[in-house]
């Protein structure tokens, strides 16, 4: 890694370390920092540039970590400073940088400056951390606005006074124990600058922002006076009261400096759920956040139109303002994209557990195209991301208990819900049985299925035809292309459900989503296939790396 190469992340592929789930390191069945550092080797081998490691600091874990009390602590759960540092450098050494998860929207109730809010008088500075209002009706008795918790209920909580009376309420877009801030409290802005800092000087490489497009709320916090959802909303000709608001771009232009003040540069990844490409770039201006998560992408159906559409709207879009796109398959809040792939496929956008459930399920289906898949993300220009456990080809496990599941949305939504505790089982890295090598003790924090057994890293290591393999393949490949990462595509006319694009010099890649074998072009060269050709034809829900001089 040199301090030149800084622009690394404009091609880099990421993999995404969801920490409790990923490695344990002292055999308490939630992983830790102890964990990752003994992967290492396993994430270098398999070949991606740098990790994302999901929150990492104090937290009672309302909601797996984003309820956060200290920014600049570790969780005892997952380790200490001395093994955060340790991890940094040993990540370094095998020459993977690692971005952390800023959650910037809201702290944990118990973070020590919602204590002291509480503690507080309305009206005091403590609570003007927050968004704290008085209610309306003759005693206050209903929430200032009609807001909604994203995670089912009302975003207000009413709070006890000191005195002892019911007083005022607080606003939470998530659970009522991840109070929002107010960024419009300049306390604030600074605060969460002096964290980036913090983590910059001790040589982490960037940050991935938590709802980032949840941080400014329109003044006067008013009403949505409409019961629609978002994204649905965006369609208004308005702005949304809290989602997307033009006012946070100027927090981002601030941080950038913060960021381009270090050498390397320090880089940032939005997580911006935005409802149209055109309002996505505008996070990625130069002036302000580096990249961002293509949900767009993610939620696309494995069919070639919405496929390609969705490539072509991204190209543009991000051309606009000369940031590299982001691509996108899995992550922890949605359901794995093996067990979306399964089911029969129609022009809408997925993502969750919930919209998969009672749909007819193949799973042999949505490995192949989640094999395939993998092949088209990674020959896509600009950078990718991969969930822990797409790898290994993990599915969504549908049927945990209910007396296990810890997603706040379970709870919040009356039990109607399952919400995301399904893409988080533990991954299963060796053995026979459950916990599968998660670690040296006999648990992991959520139950495995029994059938991870011929899933395991350790496993697929050994069978050349695994999807680990092709993942390593791949990601090999794409080191050494220089046709690959970032840069342009063009599309080769092809049958209206195949998908055929190049990348100069000679690089082609062909995905079939058509129900019939597709011909490979004439003079081209196989480097690469999510399944073998047959008779020089590529089968369906199948896909091809190419090297095509014409
Ligand atoms: C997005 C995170 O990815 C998700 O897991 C979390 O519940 C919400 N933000 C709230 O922080």
């Amino acid at each position: 890694m040199t301090a030149s190469d800084t622009d690394w992340w404009r091609s880099a592929v990421i993999y995404q370390v969801y920490i409790r789930s990923f490695a344990d390191g002292d055999g308490d069945g939630i992983g830790d920092i102890a964990g990752i550092r003994a992967r290492l080797p396993y994430l270098a081998d398999l070949g991606v540039d740098a990790l994302w490691i999901n929150p990492w600091y104090p937290s009672p874990m309302a909601d797996g970590g984003y309820d956060v009390s200290d920014y600049r602590a570790i969780e005892p759960l997952f380790g200490s400073l001395e093994d955060a540092a340790a991890l940094v450098d040993e990540a370094h050494a095998h020459g993977l940088r690692v971005i952390l998860d800023l959650v910037p929207n809201h702290t944990s109730d118990q973070h020590a400056w919602f204590q002291a809010a509480l503690a507080s008088q309305p009206g005091s500075a403590e609570r003007a951390r927050y968004l704290f209002r008085d209610g309306r009706g003759p005693d206050g008795a209903d929430p200032p606005n009609d807001w909604r918790s994203v995670f089912g209920g009302r975003g207000w909580t009413r709070v006890v006074e000191p005195g002892g009376a019911a007083g005022q309420w607080y606003l939470h877009l998530f659970a009522p124990e991840q109070p929002d801030l107010d960024w419009t409290s300049p306390e604030v802005r600074a605060d969460v600058e002096q964290t980036l800092r913090f983590w910059f000087d001790r040589a982490v490489d960037g940050f991935r922002i938590d709802v980032a497009h949840a941080l400014m709320k329109a003044p006067g916090l008013p009403d949505l006076r409409t019961d629609l959802d978002w994204p649905e909303a965006a369609r208004r000709p308005e702005q949304h009261p809290h989602w997307d608001r033009d006012e946070v771009h100027d927090v981002f232009r601030s941080w950038r400096t913060v960021a381009d003040s270090y050498d390397p540069p320090r880089v940032f990844v939005a997580e911006a759920w935005v409802p149209k490409p055109e309002r996505l770039a505008a996070y990625v201006r130069p002036d302000e956040l580096h990249t961002a998560f293509n949900f767009d992408y993610l939620r696309a159906p494995w069919l070639a139109t919405p496929l390609r559409r969705t490539i072509d709207a991204t190209l543009a879009q991000h051309a606009t303002v000369g940031a590299p796109p982001t691509w996108v398959l899995s992550n922890h809040d949605v359901a794995r994209h093996v067990s979306r792939y399964a089911r029969p496929q129609i022009d809408q956008p997925v993502h969750s557990l919930q919209a998969l459930l009672g749909r007819p399920a193949d799973l042999d289906l949505g490995r192949r195209r989640a094999r395939a898949a993998t092949l088209l993300m990674l020959a896509l220009p600009g950078g990718a991301y991969v969930y822990q456990g797409e790898e290994l080809g993990l599915e969504e496990v549908e049927d945990l208990p209910d007396d296990l599941l810890q997603d706040p949305t379970w709870l919040r939504s009356g039990h109607t819900d399952r919400g995301r505790d399904g893409c988080r089982v533990p991954l299963p890295w060796g053995g026979d049985a459950p916990p599968f090598d998660f670690g040296p003790g006999d648990d992991a924090w959520l139950p495995q299925p029994e059938s991870w057994r011929g899933s395991t890293a350790q496993a697929q290591r050994e069978d050349p035809d695994s999807i680990l393999n092709l993942y390593r393949a791949a990601l090999r490949m794409r080191r050494e292309l220089p046709a690959l990462g970032d840069g342009e595509l063009t599309w080769v006319e092809s049958a209206s459900d195949v998908l055929h694009l190049r990348r100069e010099p000679g690089f082609a890649c062909l995905v079939n989503l058509s129900q019939e074998p597709v011909d490979l072009p004439v003079g081209a060269q196989l480097l690469l296939a999510s399944a073998p050709p047959a008779g020089g034809a590529l089968p369906p829900d199948a896909a091809a790396w190419l090297a095509d001089p014409t």
